[in-house]
């Protein structure tokens, strides 16, 4: 197993923990889609990990796009105003689409990328997701297939950055608050 990063109080979910789950969502994932026209739409960066580690367990046919957005003003906490930053190759009309992701946490982001998908023809919208903070959520946000709920800490790791660091770890901790009040 991957040594524990020494800016982290704890890990959350190892490595070994998010590769089972993931795996038992492909599962569930390829047996929703079986012989539909699947497209995986990431959200640029958090869910490059997730997006790498699910799409190679799926065995179904699928494409992959990406958008970039920015829900998050100057300060730390979400706005609930979504800039979109880089669009969609594809367009999604009649397409299935299955929004992945790192982590809810306000649920702003994806409830409105939701909505926005929705709204430009997709046969169907669902949503999966490595991470859930439970009671962070503003909003609810209807995820089909979800990893893990985790407590309201401030975790990074498997594509979660603070300050675009520690993405790159292969688990999720919880990042030390010296870290972040320096
Ligand atoms: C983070 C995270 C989700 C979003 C969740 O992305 O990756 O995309 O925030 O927050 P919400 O549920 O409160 O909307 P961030 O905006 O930090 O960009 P990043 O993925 O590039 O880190
Ligand atoms: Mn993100
Ligand atoms: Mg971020």
């Amino acid at each position: 197993a991957a040594e524990q990063h020494p800016d982290l109080d704890e890990i959350l979910i190892t490595e070994a923990q998010m590769q089972e789950r993931l795996a038992e969502l492909a599962k569930e994932i390829d047996r929703d889609y079986e012989g539909k026209d699947l497209l995986l739409v990431g959200v640029l960066k958090g869910a490059v990990m997730v997006m790498a580690d699910l799409a190679r367990k799926l065995t179904i046919p699928v494409t992959m796009d990406w958008m970039a957005v920015s829900s998050y003003g100057s300060g730390t906490k979400s706005s609930g105003v979504v800039r979109i930053l880089k669009d969609l190759d594809t367009d999604v009309a009649g397409r299935h689409v299955l929004i992945v992701e790192d982590i809810i946490d306000s649920g702003l982001t994806l409830s409105w990328l939701a909505r926005n998908l929705q709204s430009r023809g997709a046969a169907s919208v669902a949503i999966a997701s490595a991470l859930r903070k439970k009671e962070a959520a503003k909003v609810d946000v209807d995820v089909r297939y979800l990893g893990f709920d985790i407590p309201n800490h401030f975790v990074v790791g498997y594509g979660l950055d603070y300050a675009e660091q520690y993405r790159t770890l292969p688990y999720v901790g919880i990042l030390a608050k010296r870290v972040y009040e320096r």
